[in-house]
């Protein structure tokens, strides 16, 4: 994760006050159909609810506060899995149980809360929001004003709406309370305020549930401030994807093509040739220098680094990789580093069909082949196994060429063993190297040998039952027919 932060560019220029996040994640989200509780279903490879907390860390929050309530202890277990450990805030939990609205959900967090801060309300079903629009309306909020984030929307139905006498906001009302002049109103609240926490925990202590739905509406605030001559300001944008939620698999659908257009927009800003916005997914971390051209339906996980000049053919899913400068990965390679990263060197051929898997380190100028297999392996500059190969827990020198069908056993059914490949060796096609073995440099192994003992450096090792052949022999024929 990066934290991009024109906070800190804000904070130069003026006082930043400080900021506590409340995020609603207590909600069952019926509408998904699902065991997964709804801030857990993934955007983008990441559970919504980590997107948000994404933009917590990116507002430099003080203390975040999680408000669970179905799914609770499975969505804490996510939070405290999504940030890693990392301590980028004082990450809380609160249960709210029942469920009595969304007014009742932030007074469940009051306790958590101090008085000196702004608090920024946030759902946990709404991934995109933009740090920046944030910025932006903690800086209406000032420290001493309400501020809603608002939009236009066409078709209003289900929101609250921003009541404004002349300019200035009076209420939220919710539209089952509306009255139908109310309903005309295109004005709607996003769900998400920055409220100074101090008169956040007066007004919330105020609270009713006398309302259509009988539930108590945080928004039910606006009155309260406005009553107390508090100032409320709307901060207005245009851009509904950033306070869109995710109430059922089609919204998510929406947003996640939503977020996949602006991941490829962003990258062909920075220079990269798609062949099509349209069909790259970006499900994590996409740094690419210079040059880098991405063909059609590649999906990226992860941590993934592209160095100046990369070329990725069709269809190749790649996580967790260093690949660097000049490489080219051919279409439908298969790349993904775990945990332990996947590196391919400057120059490499990849691909067609290849597979790296963890630990698979490729020097410069190596090539892997279709059907070949890499994992948990060195391979020095300029080695090459081309078709149809496994290479598992090997050191592999340099301008070795491992020859087709060739594997390396490295798994006696019990442990791993690792197998030393020298440099400039040449291994025949279907040899079987069963490890722990070492084959000496620019030694030279028969094709369709097995390899148990160690061999001489530019020894011919050969492992084989030996030719028979029968001259003139003649071929069983078939009977006549009685
Ligand atoms: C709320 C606003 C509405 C706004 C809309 C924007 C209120 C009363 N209304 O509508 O003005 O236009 O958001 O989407 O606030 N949640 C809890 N506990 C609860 C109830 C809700 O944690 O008891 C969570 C939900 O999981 C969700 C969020 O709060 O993440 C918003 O709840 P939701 O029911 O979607 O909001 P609405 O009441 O429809
Ligand atoms: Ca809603």
């Amino acid at each position: 994760m990066h934290v991009t932060s024109s906070f800190q560019v804000q904070g130069a220029l003026g006082q930043r006050p400080v900021v506590d996040v409340v995020i609603m994640a207590a909600g069952k989200g019926t509408r998904m159909k699902s065991k997964t509780p709804k801030v857990l279903h993934a955007l983008a490879g990441r559970p919504l609810l980590g997107h948000v907390l994404e933009t917590a860390a990116q507002l430099l929050a003080r203390k975040v506060v999680v408000i669970t309530g179905h799914g609770a202890i499975e969505v804490e277990a996510a939070c405290a899995e999504s940030t890693g450990g990392r301590v980028e805030f004082d990450l809380n939990f609160v249960r709210q149980e029942p469920q009595l609205g969304t007014g009742h959900a932030v007074q469940q967090a009051v306790p958590a809360l101090a008085d000196d801060g702004v608090v920024v309300v946030l759902s946990g079903d709404v991934p995109l929001t933009q740090a920046d629009t944030l910025y932006h309306l903690i800086a209406a909020c000032g420290g001493d004003k309400l501020a809603l984030l608002t939009l236009e929307q066409r078709d209003p139905t289900g929101y609250g709406r921003i009541v404004r006498a002349g300019d200035v906001v009076q209420a939220i009302v919710e539209h089952k309370d509306a009255s139908d002049v109310q309903r005309q109103i295109t004005e709607i609240y996003s769900g998400i305020m920055a409220v100074p926490a101090a008169a956040l925990k007066r007004w919330l202590a105020r609270l009713d549930n006398q309302n259509a739905q009988k539930e108590y509406y945080l928004t039910d605030i606006v009155k309260f401030a406005v009553a107390d001559g508090v100032g409320v300001v709307a901060h207005k944008i245009d851009d509904a994807v950033q306070v869109a939620g995710v109430n059922s698999p089609v919204q998510l659908a929406e947003l996640e093509r939503a977020y996949q257009v602006r991941q490829a927009h962003r990258l062909m800003e920075e220079g990269v040739r798609l062949a099509d916005p349209a069909r790259i997914d970006v499900r994590g971390d996409l740094l690419c220098a210079h040059d880098v051209s991405i063909d059609v339906n590649c999906v990226f996980e992860g941590m993934v680094n592209l160095g100046e000049g990369v070329s990725i053919g069709a269809h190749c899913v790649i996580a967790n990789a260093v690949i660097e400068a000049g490489a080219v990965i051919h279409p439908f390679t298969h790349i993904d580093g775990e945990k332990l990263g996947v590196t391919v060197g400057a120059g490499a051929l990849i691909g067609p069909f290849a597979r790296l898997r963890p630990g698979a380190k490729l020097g410069a100028e190596v090539h892997i082949g279709n059907f070949v297999e890499v994992k948990n392996s060195t391979l020095a500059q300029g080695a090459k196994a081309n078709h149809l190969a496994y290479l598992g827990d090997a050191t592999v020198g340099e301008r070795v060429n491992y020859g087709a069908g060739s594997i390396t056993a490295n798994y006696d059914g019990a442990n791993k063993h690792r197998t030393v490949i020298e440099a400039d060796v040449h291994v025949g096609s279907n040899c079987v190297l069963v490890a722990p073995v070492t084959i000496g440099a620019g030694g030279t192994v028969g094709g369709g040998s097995t390899i148990t003992k160690n061999t001489e450096p530019g020894a011919l090792s050969v492992a084989r039952g030996k030719q028979v052949s029968i001259a003139n022999w003649a071929r069983p024929a078939k009977k006549p027919k009685a």
